[in-house]
């Protein structure tokens, strides 16, 4: 069996910066509150008529497609993570395929939220793995500021997400040495509801109702202690098992690029790996937490930033709504 490589990476944020002073003007927060418990300074939101999520994540697939120097004729499959689709059904997979102007293959969306990204990637490596396919583009993309509530109620959660994109192309590696050595998944559904929207609800003989918009179960909730108990146990346990599955110690990591969910969960990660600052990628300050398009932004990012070289080892790692978590490592 073949490795797959990621062999282009792109990302797209809209161009709408909101700072935290705006959401000041709309709730009961402070710059002071959102930086010092999320480190999140900035983050962008959608502009109507021009960003959607199907048409983000085409741009970053283009922008990954270049680097990769495939055209987007050469995608065998698009698999495409977000839990804010353009429509509840079809997915937003289709939706890209159209707008990239790709015929016939396969597009599959993944529901996984935070983890979303790196389930996807997981998917993809195994279609080249099997060598069904050659070239598959892996694409998180998110709109969550049409979603969120931006009242006192809603300010635990709505002053952390914002909208963006990341997309990587999978081709086959030259070695077994190099590429995604190995990818790690997890679930627990126990706590299905701690970080969920559940409204609308197709339990309910009427799946959306005035009293759903008024008791703001169409926004997320999050318990948010909960999560973050979760998150912290969760992060260094994956990123082990990644490392000890390939005979690796965390000072081997040239580079973990956490899920941004919170610069406090990342700062925390960063101690119990025992890793220096620089080597773990944080961008949380510019963009909020964008779940499923928070791992491959920030690791587009990273490399245009030129923290990725050619031999690095590179680690990837979410935790997030389901509760989901992964990681996968990667021998750049
Ligand atoms: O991406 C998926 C995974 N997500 C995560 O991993 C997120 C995990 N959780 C977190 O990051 C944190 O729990 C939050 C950032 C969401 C919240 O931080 P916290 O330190 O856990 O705050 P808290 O919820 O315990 O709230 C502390 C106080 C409360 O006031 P009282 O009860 O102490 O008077 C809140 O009402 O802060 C208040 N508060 C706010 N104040 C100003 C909550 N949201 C805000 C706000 N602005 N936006």
């Amino acid at each position: 069996m073949r490795n797959s490589k990621i062999a282009g990476i792109g990302h797209y944020v809209p161009d709408n910066v909101v700072t935290n002073k705006d959401l000041e003007k709309l709730m009961d927060t402070s710059d002071e509150w959102i930086r010092e418990r999320t480190g999140i300074v900035e983050r962008r939101y959608f502009t109507e008529g021009v960003d959607t999520t199907a048409n983000m994540g085409a741009e970053a697939s283009r922008r990954a497609l270049q680097m990769a120097n495939l055209e987007a004729k050469d995608v065998d499959m698009i698999i495409f993570a977000t839990l804010s689709p353009d429509y509840v059904f079809p997915g937003s997979g289709v939706i890209m395929q159209r707008e990239l102007g790709l015929k016939e293959i396969p597009a599959l969306d993944v529901r996984n939220q935070c983890s979303g990204f790196i389930y996807a990637l997981s998917v993809g490596d195994q279609f080249i793995k099997t060598g069904m396919y050659n070239n598959v583009l892996v694409v998180g993309a998110e709109i969550h500021s049409t979603g969120l509530e931006f009242s006192d109620r809603g300010r635990g959660v709505s002053v952390i997400f914002g909208d963006g994109a990341g997309a990587v192309v999978l081709s086959p590696s030259e070695s077994n040495d190099k590429g995604i050595l190995s990818t790690h998944l997890h679930a627990d559904g126990e706590f299905a509801e701690e970080l969920a929207v559940t409204a609308p609800n197709s339990n309910k003989k009427e799946r959306l109702t005035h009293e759903m918009l008024d008791d703001g179960s169409v926004y997320p909730y999050m318990n948010g202690n909960l999560v973050f108990k979760h998150a912290v146990t969760r992060f260094p346990e994956v990123i082990n098992e990644a490392l000890e599955k390939n005979g690796y110690q965390p000072s081997d990591v040239d580079l973990l690029v956490p899920h941004q969910a919170n610069l406090r969960i990342t700062s925390y990660i960063q101690q119990k790996m025992g890793l220096p600052a620089e080597k773990v990628m944080s961008n949380i300050h510019k963009y909020g937490n964008t779940t499923a398009a928070s791992v491959p932004i920030a690791l587009s990012e990273a490399y245009q930033e030129g923290r990725i070289k050619e031999g690095d080892l590179v680690c990837l790692a979410a935790f997030g709504s389901g509760f989901t978590w992964a990681s996968a490592l990667i021998r750049w």
